[in-house]
């Protein structure tokens, strides 16, 4: 009695399990609108409007008003970066960024490319759009949108923009030349903010496939990185006809059996042919995993709930903000980062970039806030659907750890992007 029970348990199991799997292959095209008030009756005015930085005198003026006035509080004596960031090589940050970082001219170099704007689903949309300058004769550039993430930015781009749409100038081989499209996630940068709840990365895909088509690209390819990997994996599952290769350098997944096998251990890595790499980043399960989760994922909860009350300091202390951010570049870079005094931010990152960015958040007054209601959202975007490409994904054996996103994730992507 209880075997057949059993069985039939299981059989239920299977049935159902195939039965679900593939029932929902892409992601439905909706509609949406996220500007104030009521949606007006009125067709959008769809048009492409230039965009430059622009910097003011007061707004530097008041910037080193708040610098000026931050009050530091001594670190735990040989805390490192165990604590978050550092105050004492904070004060160094604040001193260059005050003494010797020269926001004028990295407006200028933001400018170098040319911003527009327009508006999507009630929303002031912002983006940069490079054309390559020379192309071999009778080629036409492959158009491919880049997407950032938190705490990042459209400028995250700026050192590979070069190398994709101007390659021979480089060094490199011009079989492959882009143009290039890095739009703002809605409410990051110079991209307006949503007025309604619920804007997450599946409405983001919806915008920026709008964006691809009211640029006049019907195929096109797309990379993402955090936030910016979700976003085009949901344009990639909603519009698969007109992406022609999606490259992520982050990979999210959910809901298969695969992302489970790590809890069986080591022995049974093996057995699924884990290599001695994937094991060394794996094991011992609960100090590099299970801990590392824990101890680095507060701010997501914090942003996943109450975004808004830690967004007041943040909006109103420049040096607060650095802080909160720059310290997920020390430790995003590299884990071990958190065991160096300065964080090691400077070793793989100049000052200047580093605060470029952060100035991004910082004079787009707000944005430190509504960028971080992005993940209120996050569970729906990543669980709600099945599809290919998350089958697709499992098969792949891909595995999330912490800090680190596997390499060879990155190469079977890249063996995957049919250009
Ligand atoms: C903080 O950083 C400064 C400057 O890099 C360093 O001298 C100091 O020892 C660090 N403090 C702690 C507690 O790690």
């Amino acid at each position: 009695m209880w075997l057949e029970l059993i069985l039939a348990s299981v059989l239920g199991f299977v049935i159902y399990w195939f039965v679900s799997r593939d029932k929902e292959e892409t992601l439905p095209l909706e509609d949406g609108w996220w500007g104030p008030g009521s949606k007006p009756s009125a067709k959008e005015d769809e048009s492409i409007r230039p965009f430059k930085v622009e910097t003011s005198d007061e707004e530097i003026k008041d910037l080193h008003q708040r610098i000026d006035r931050f009050r530091a509080s001594p670190p735990l004596e040989g805390s490192r970066f165990h604590y978050g960031f550092n105050s004492s090589y904070l004060k160094k940050v604040v001193s260059f960024w005050r003494n010797e970082f020269d926001w004028r001219k990295q407006v200028e170099i933001l400018n170098q490319y040319p911003h527009f704007k327009t508006k999507i689903e009630g929303l002031d949309i912002h983006f940069i759009h490079v054309k390559p300058p020379q192309l071999p004769s009778g080629r036409t550039p492959k158009p491919l949108l880049m997407v950032h993430g938190w705490p990042g930015s459209f400028y995250e781009f700026y050192k590979i923009i070069p190398l994709l749409t101007d390659p021979k100038t480089h060094g490199l081989s011009d079989e492959h030349v882009f143009e290039v499209i890095c739009p703002s996630i809605p409410g990051y940068g110079f991209s307006e903010a949503s007025s309604k709840k619920g804007l997450n990365s599946v409405a983001t895909a919806r915008i920026f496939y709008k964006l691809m088509s009211r640029l006049g690209f019907q195929k096109f390819y797309i990379q993402g990185g955090d936030w910016g990997s979700l976003i085009c994996t949901n344009i990639a599952q909603m519009v698969p006809n007109h992406v022609k290769g999606l490259h992520l350098n982050m990979a999210f997944i959910s809901r298969n059996i695969y992302s489970l096998t790590p809890l069986l251990g080591q022995r049974f890595g093996r057995f699924l042919g884990y290599t001695e790499k994937d094991l060394e980043l794996l094991y011992p399960f609960k100090e590099k995993v299970f801990y590392s989760i824990m101890r680095e994922s507060g701010y997501l909860h914090i942003q996943a709930t109450k975004p808004d009350t830690v967004g007041c300091a943040l909006n109103d202390s420049p040096v607060g903000l650095a802080a909160y951010i720059l310290e997920k570049f020390s430790t995003w870079t590299k884990s071990e980062y958190r065991e160096l005094e300065d964080g090691g931010l400077e070793r793989k990152f100049s000052l200047e970039d580093l605060l470029t960015n952060i100035m991004i958040y910082w004079t787009t007054t707000g944005t430190i806030v509504s960028s971080q209601r992005f993940p209120e959202n996050m569970g729906q975007s990543i669980m709600v659907h099945r599809h290919e490409g998350e089958a697709w994904l499992s098969r792949e054996r891909v595995l999330f750890l912490p800090g680190v996103f596997k390499q060879s994730w990155a190469a079977k992507t890249q063996g995957n992007f049919e250009l």
